[in-house]
C-alpha cells in the first residue's frame, strides 16, 4: 500500500520505517528541512537500536522516502498517518496544535479514499477533531475515513514492539477503516498479532489508560520503597511476592528514580486534566505524579545523608537518559536529580553510553565525562540512575579505587547491597535492606 507518516519523531520515522520493512510504500514528511536531510542521507536522527538499519534498508529498495512539502506523499496516499508531537501546556492539557496544523497541511492533497490514521497519543475527542478540520477544508471529501490507531512503542525496543506488537489497537466508525487498516497490518496479522477493533473514543481511551496504568504501578512501587526503607523491608522481594500473582504481574513494579521520558509523565497529566474537563475527578493521578518526584528527592536526601554539604562535593551519576537502550533525556529522573544537586551546590558530573550530548544541552552546568571511570574518578558519592547493562557489569574493586569516597546510591538497585558491604562501600538502595548504612 501507499503510506504517508506526517512527522518523524520517534513513533513517526519508527512506523514509517517498519511499515517500509512490511513492504509497503512509505513517504515520511516532516517540516524540519534539516532533519530530512539527516533522513535522506540514510541516518536516524536519534538513537533506538535496529532503527538506522530498518532506514538504510528501506531507502535502498526505494520502500521509504522523505520529504519537506507533504503535496506528494499524501496524494498517492491510501492511508496517511498523524504522528507530530503533542507535547503538555502547563496546565497539563495536551497541546494539539500540531495536529490541526497537520490536518491543514494535509486536507488539500488527500486523495478521495484516503485513511487519516490518528497515531500520537491524544485525549479523547481528538480524532473528531481532526475529522472535522479535514472536512472543513474539503468538504468534498464524503467518504473520508479518520481512524484512531494508538501506537504501543517502548522507547528502546520500538523496532521489536512495531514487529511483536502486543496488540495493535484500531478504533473506527465505520468497517472501510477497518478493513484498509487490516490490510495494512496484514503482515503482523498473519505471523499472529491480534487487531482489536473498538469505537474511536475506546481506542483513545486504552492508550492513555495504558501509560497511566504503567506509571500508577511504577509509582505504587516507589511508595513501597520509602515504606520499605522505614520498615526495614526489601522492596525488591515484596515486588517479587507481587509479581508471583498473576493477577498483578512483575513487570514495572522496580522502584527506583521513577519514571520519565516523553510519554508516561505527560499522558498521566493530560489524563487527569481530560478527566476534568469531562466532569470526572481523577485524583489518584495526582498523587502518582506527587510520588514521581518524591523518587528524586529521596535519592537527594541518601547524598545529603551520606555527604552532608553538598557545596564543593563531586557527585558523578552514571546514566543520563531516561532508561536504557536510548539517548532521549526528555523528562529524565537523571537530570532532575543532577539539577536538584547543582542547585544545592555539588559539582555534578555524568556519563551515559548514549545520551551526553543531549544532557549537556538539556543542562548546560552538567559535566560530562566519555567513560564511567572519567566519571567516578575523585568523585564523593556515585548514583546509578539508569539502568544500562554496561553499570551492572561495572568493575567495583576499580570503582572502589577510582571514587575519593566509597559512597553509591543505586537509584535504579543494580547491585547486591550484601555484595556492597562486604566490598566496604556505603551503600544506599531504593527501598531495600542496609539502606541506613553506619557511618
Ligand atoms: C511508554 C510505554 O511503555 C509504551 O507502551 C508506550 O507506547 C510509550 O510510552 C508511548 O506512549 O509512546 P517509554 O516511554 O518508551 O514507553 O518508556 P517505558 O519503557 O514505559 O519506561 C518509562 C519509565 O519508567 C522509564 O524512565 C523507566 O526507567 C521507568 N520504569 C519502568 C521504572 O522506573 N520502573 C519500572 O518497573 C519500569
Amino acid at each position: 500500500m501507499r503510506v504517508a507518516v506526517i512527522g518523524t519523531g520517534h513513533v513517526g520515522l519508527v512506523s514509517a520505517a517498519s511499515l517500509a520493512a512490511l513492504g509497503h510504500h512509505v513517504i515520511g514528511v516532516d517540516e524540519d528541512e534539516e532533519k530530512i536531510g539527516w533522513l535522506r542521507q540514510g541516518t536516524a536522527p536519534f538513537f533506538e537500536p535496529g532503527l538506522q538499519e530498518l532506514i538504510e534498508r528501506g531507502t535502498a529498495t526505494g520502500h521509504l522516502r522523505f520529504e519537506v512539502d507533504p503535496a506528494e506523499a499524501v496524494a498517492q496516499a491510501e492511508v496517511v498517518f498523524v504522528c507530530v508531537g503533542t507535547p503538555a501546556r502547563a496546565s497539563g492539557e495536551a497541546n494539539l496544535v500540531a495536529v490541526e496544523r497537520a490536518a491543514r497541511s494535509i486536507a488539500p492533497h488527500l486523495a478521495a479514499l484516503a485513511v487519516v490514521v490518528e497515531k500520537s497519543t491524544v485525549p479523547v475527542g481528538t480524532a473528531h477533531r481532526l475529522r472535522q478540520v479535514l472536512m472543513r477544508e474539503r468538504p468534498d471529501l464524503n467518504e473520508l475515513a479518520v481512524v484512531s490507531n494508538p501506537e504501543f512503542l517502548r522507547e528502546g525496543q520500538a523496532i521489536e514492539d512495531a514487529f511483536h506488537p502486543d496488540r495493535i489497537l484500531v478504533g473506527a466508525q465505520a468497517q472501510r477503516g477497518f478493513d484498509v487498516m487490516r490490510q495494512l497490518y496484514e503482515p503482523l496479522i498473519r505471523d499472529g498479532n491480534s487487531l482489536i477493533e473498538t469505537d474511536i473514543a475506546t481506542a483513545e481511551l486504552s492508550k492513555h489508560a495504558c501509560n497511566a496504568f504503567l506509571a500508577l504501578k511504577i509509582s505504587f512501587a516507589n511508595a513501597l520503597a520509602r515504606l520499605s526503607e522505614r520498615a526495614g523491608a526489601d522492596v525488591t522481594v515484596v515486588a517479587d511476592v507481587m509479581g508471583d500473582d498473576p493477577r498483578i504481574g512483575r513487570a514495572f513494579l522496580d522502584a527506583g528514580l521513577g519514571y520519565g521520558g516523553y510519554c508516561l509523565p505527560k499522558d498521566l497529566q493530560a489524563l487527569e486534566h481530560m478527566a476534568h474537563q469531562l466532569g470526572y475527578d481523577f485524583p489518584l493521578l495526582l498523587e502518582v505524579a506527587r510520588i514521581n518526584e518524591e523518587a528524586v528527592l529521596a535519592a537527594v536526601d541518601k547524598v545529603r545523608d551520606a555527604l552532608w554539604n553538598l557545596e564543593d562535593k563531586r557527585v558523578a551519576l552514571l546514566g543520563l537518559s531516561f532508561k536504557p537502550g536510548t539517548d532521549d533525556v526528555r523528562f529524565s529522573p537523571a537530570l532532575a536529580l543532577a539539577q536538584k544537586l547543582l542547585d544545592q551546590g555539588a559539582m555534578v558530573i555524568g556519563y551515559d553510553p548514549q545520551a551526553g550530548a543531549n544532557a549537556k544541552s538539556e543542562l548546560p552546568e552538567l559535566e560530562i565525562a566519555s567513560s564511567v571511570h572519567e566519571a567516578i574518578e575523585g568523585a564523593h558519592c556515585m548514583i546509578v540512575c539508569t539502568d544500562w547493562d554496561e553499570f551492572r557489569s561495572l568493575d567495583l574493586e576499580k570503582a572502589m579505587e577510582l571514587l575519593a569516597y566509597p559512597i553509591v546510591v543505586d537509584g535504579r538497585n543494580l547491585f547486591d547491597p550484601a555484595e556492597m558491604k562486604t566490598l566496604g562501600f556505603t551503600y544506599y538502595g531504593t527501598g531495600r535492606a542496609f539502606d541506613r548504612p553506619d557511618h
